[in-house]
């Protein structure tokens, strides 16, 4: 089972080795970050800040910085296990036969156990307390940032003309103890639900949920469907929610810390400038205020944080995860897609390699029409468009399919749309250009002359090759002379 609470996420953290507890007194004032900038980029363990300057509560960073964590948080072995795991569901069939009914109901009642379920009590509520955001060590991240800045909140909102949840991911900057400034971009689905409000609305921010329910604030579903219930479904059994002391909103039971309060309609000001996951400062935009009306607690409550800047950083993995979660998703929509990557370089707005079974002429092309068409994926800047067999996640492969393959004139399709609001590069304001390039093997009927034969080694000598490899020595000379590289093991398959 994963981890229930951030408790039992830092003990099974701890028992991995993938914790390491900072005694020394650090400043959340810029310190954390440079720390937390070398350990990520190093491939690091999480860090719990136990003697933050200015705070009683300790500061939890780098929980999900790698993809071992990330899955380890997840209770599995691999991302794409979550994949699979959504797959199972959507590509349920009408059973035939008792076995397969008997799975099929399995399969719905897990569904059904996914629901958020609303408790009596919480551990989230132990103390109950004036808002004062000052008690908490919160990061100033990076040095052109204004002010300390929350970066990991679930931020709970209702529509308030259908009444549905939504849970986001939007950074709070920190104006003075009992207000912060609430970033939901124009784009997401908290911001959907401002537009539509009445005088009032009510926000509820949980801090320090277990591993899941923290990563399912940051998941891209469709506005109808409600966070909780993905979190859920990946944890096994509902997310238990308690009704808020000052809003008429519930919130994850088990949370460390708990943001209570409202927003005014109109009642804007400057946020930012904040050092972003582009890798440059998003410049001050107007956003909302956010006023906090009550912050609940745990009685020892740990904080948690995560740094964005130069990518790669802890939300590489966050990223990631949501990659290899939605891939079923997409491919119900587009099913010839085979596999589709977004490069953390890339901060994921600005490049996805898909593969795709090809059947006809212009079929690459349909398909990045098709993912600019497509939930949040329709910000992306570029996508590149590969065959089949090519790996997405090999870069040199993709590299090199779209140098053999594409004749730029023919093979790029330049266009215009939505891109996202932090895209500083995009000529206009959350909109610009786009840049498709189809990489894939080209037919006749799309301008291709005779397209020339892959160059491929005979099954029989491969398998030959396999069979007689430890004769040959190579591995041995080569490794041992540290001359072959990790990665070149891998490709050769050594
Ligand atoms: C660490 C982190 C910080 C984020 N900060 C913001 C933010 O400040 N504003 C924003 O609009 N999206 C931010 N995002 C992205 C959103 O959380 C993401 O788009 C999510 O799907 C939004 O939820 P929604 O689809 O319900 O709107 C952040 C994501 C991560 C992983």
């Amino acid at each position: 089972m994963p981890p229930g609470d951030l408790r039992s996420w830092l003990d099974l953290l701890r028992r991995e080795g993938e914790l390491v507890e900072v005694e020394a007194e650090v400043d959340p004032h810029l310190e954390v970050t440079e720390i937390v900038d070398r350990t990520v980029k190093a491939g690091g363990p999480a860090l719990l800040f136990t003697n933050p300057k200015g705070s009683d509560r300790p500061l939890l960073v780098n929980q999900f910085g790698t993809e071992r964590r990330m899955a380890l948080g997840f209770g599995v072995e691999r991302l794409d296990d979550l994949g699979a795991r959504v797959a199972d569901v959507l590509e349920l069939q009408p059973p035939q036969g008792l076995v397969e009914k008997v799975k099929g109901l399995g399969k719905l009642k897990k569904l059904a156990d996914s629901m958020p379920k609303t408790v009596s009590r919480g551990a989230c509520q132990e103390l109950v307390l004036e808002p004062n955001l000052d008690l908490l060590p919160i990061q100033h991240c990076w040095p052109g940032d204004p002010a300390p800045f929350i970066t990991l909140p679930a931020v709970i909102t209702r529509d308030p003309r259908t009444g549905g949840r939504n849970v986001g991911m939007y950074r709070l900057q920190k104006i003075d103890a009992r207000t912060t400034f609430m970033h939901w971009q124009i784009h997401k689905d908290g911001a959907a639900d401002w537009r539509g409000m009445g005088d009032r609305l009510e926000v509820a921010v949980a801090l320090g949920c277990d591993p899941i329910t923290t990563y399912s604030a940051s998941a891209p579903l469709p506005k109808h469907i409600d966070e909780f219930m993905l979190a859920g479904f990946f944890k096994g059994s509902p997310v238990e929610l308690v009704k808020g002391k000052t809003v008429d909103l519930e919130v994850p039971a088990s949370a460390e810390i708990v943001l209570e309060g409202y927003i005014e309609k109109g009642e804007l000001g400057t946020e930012g400038p904040f050092g972003d996951h582009t890798g440059y400062y998003s410049p001050a935009e107007p956003f909302p205020v956010f006023h906090l009306t009550a912050m609940t607690m745990r009685r020892d409550a740990i904080y948690p944080s995560i740094v964005v800047g130069i990518p790669p950083q802890e939300d590489a993995w966050l990223g990631k995860a949501t990659e290899r979660i939605f891939l079923p998703a997409v491919r119900m929509t587009v099913p010839e897609i085979v596999d589709y990557d977004l490069p953390v370089a890339g901060a994921f707005h600005n490049c996805v390699i898909v593969s795709v079974r090809k059947a006809y002429p212009g079929h690459a092309r349909k398909v990045m029409h098709a993912i600019w068409g497509l939930g949040m994926l329709s910000l992306s800047k570029a996508v590149v468009v590969v065959d089949d067999f090519v790996d997405v996640h090999d870069y040199e492969q993709v590299f090199f399919h779209v140098g053999a393959n594409v004749d730029p004139k023919r093979d790029v399709v330049l266009s215009e749309g939505p891109l996202d609001q932090l895209d500083h590069a995009a000529a206009g304001y959350c909109i610009g250009g786009k840049i498709g390039i189809d990489a894939t093997h080209k037919t006749e009927a799309e301008g291709g002359r005779t397209w020339p034969e892959r160059i491929e080694m005979s099954t029989e000598i491969r398998a030959l090759v396999d069979r007689r490899w430890s004769e040959y020595g190579i591995d041995r000379e080569a490794a041992g002379n540290g001359r072959i590289s990790k990665d070149l093991r891998r490709k050769l398959r050594l």
